[in-house]
């Protein structure tokens, strides 16, 4: 193996190692960035429905089909966020209650109410019927407020 080829070789296995550590062991304030930002994207999509639905803005149903299917997309993105030692012990910078370690299966049941309502949305959406979309963007807005609620610092 000539010297270029050697440095490869390295650089690639040097590389590979890297990213499987990082990605079974991702640092609490990258898990932290993360679940931020797919809750940032998650509330830049659902307000403008949430707009809609109060009359601020016109109703265009293609636009809530569209912001619906990235909430619906971002509510299955959500779990990974919370990997254990994430927490307000670890990172300062964090809204989110030490609870959701020490009561896990009540937060995964909250975090499945507002997957399962995100898709019913995306669906309900797509029929585009302004009353039956009110309804079920209100039962989704029930489920954001549920588990802040429960575990999220005000
Ligand atoms: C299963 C729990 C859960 C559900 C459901 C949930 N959230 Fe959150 N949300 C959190 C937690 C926990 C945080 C705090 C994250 C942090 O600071 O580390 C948060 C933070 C946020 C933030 C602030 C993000 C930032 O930059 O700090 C927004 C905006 C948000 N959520 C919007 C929503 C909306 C809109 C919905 C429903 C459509 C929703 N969330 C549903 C748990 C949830």
């Amino acid at each position: 193996m000539n010297k270029v080829s050697q440095i490869l070789v390295g650089g690639a296995l040097g590389l590979s190692i890297l990213t499987a550590a990082s990605a079974a062991d991702p640092k609490p304030q990258d898990t932290v960035d993360y679940r931020k930002s797919v809750y940032t994207i998650i509330g830049w999509n659902f307000a403008p429905i949430g707009a809609m639905m109060k009359g601020e803005v016109p109703f265009d149903a293609a636009a809530v089909v569209r912001h619906a299917q990235y909430v619906e997309m971002m509510s299955k993105a959500a779990p990974e966020g919370f990997t254990k030692g994430s927490g307000p012990d670890a990172v300062k910078d964090t809204e989110a209650k030490p609870e959701i370690w020490t009561n896990w299966d009540k937060f995964e049941a909250k975090m499945n109410d507002f997957q399962q309502e995100a898709a019913k949305l995306t669906e309900v959406a797509k029929g585009g019927n302004e009353g039956a979309i009110k309804a079920q963007f209100g039962k989704t807005a029930e489920t954001c407020k549920a588990c802040h609620k429960a575990f999220r610092k005000d």
